[in-house]
């Protein structure tokens, strides 16, 4: 009886605190601390059509940080004159980079592997792939997957400093 009771106050204080860490998750807006307004036209759009709106680009640079579970700041760096603002055309960032690769496989999966087989392609049909359907809130889709069992058990740790061995090795460049 004793031990029932005090599994149950042990699970309602988990309860009180994942709610707690729930809200705090809504509250903080990726956008609101980075005093953000670019407008077109874009400086340095090297995959994304170059006359994109504002409101697609707004929405696509959204779900990318909710997608990985970061910040407009994890791809972007800031500002060199003002370091309290992101310099959103600089390219100063590897995740940047990294990001360009990904919206380019992302599209290329959709084209070729989707797209033929809808019988009337209409754009949203095509958009089957997208980037939370791999990363689901995390930068390392290997590494949640490597938690769930041993069916998954991809991930090598030592793999996992990829952007620094890029870096070290003086291949990337701004
Ligand atoms: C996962 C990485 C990633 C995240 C997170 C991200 N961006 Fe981007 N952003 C990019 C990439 C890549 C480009 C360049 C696309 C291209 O080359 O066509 C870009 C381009 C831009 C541009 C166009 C800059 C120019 O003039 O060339 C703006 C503005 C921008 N992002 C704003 C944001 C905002 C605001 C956020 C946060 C809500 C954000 N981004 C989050 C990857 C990211
Ligand atoms: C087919 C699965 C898949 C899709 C779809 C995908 N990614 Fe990834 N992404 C990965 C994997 C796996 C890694 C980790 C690779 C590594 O670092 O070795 C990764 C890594 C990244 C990184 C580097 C993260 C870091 O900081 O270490 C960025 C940025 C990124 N992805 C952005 C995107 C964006 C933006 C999209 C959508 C346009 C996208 N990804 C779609 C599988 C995917």
């Amino acid at each position: 009886m004793k031990t029932q009771k005090k599994l149950i106050t042990l699970f309602s204080a988990i309860g009180i605190l994942m709610m707690v860490l729930g809200l705090y998750a809504f509250t903080t807006n990726p956008i609101a601390d980075e005093s953000y307004s670019p407008q077109p036209p874009w400086e340095n759009l090297k995959v994304l059509p170059k006359d994109i709106s504002k409101d697609s680009l707004d929405h696509l640079m959204k779900g990318y940080t909710l997608a990985l579970g970061v910040k407009c700041n994890h791809c972007h760096a800031p500002s060199k004159t003002d370091p309290t603002k992101l310099d959103f055309p600089s390219d100063a960032k590897i995740e940047k980079e990294i990001a360009r690769g990904m919206i380019t496989m992302t599209d290329e999966i959709n084209e070729k592997s989707f797209k033929p087989y809808f019988p009337k392609p209409i754009p949203h049909q095509v958009y089957v792939v997208n980037c939370v359907m791999c990363h689901r809130g995390n930068v390392n889709p290997e590494k949640y997957l490597s938690q769930m069992g041993d069916m998954y058990k991809t991930y090598d740790p030592n793999r996992d400093n990829r952007k620094e061995k890029i870096l070290e090795s003086g291949e990337w460049k701004e």
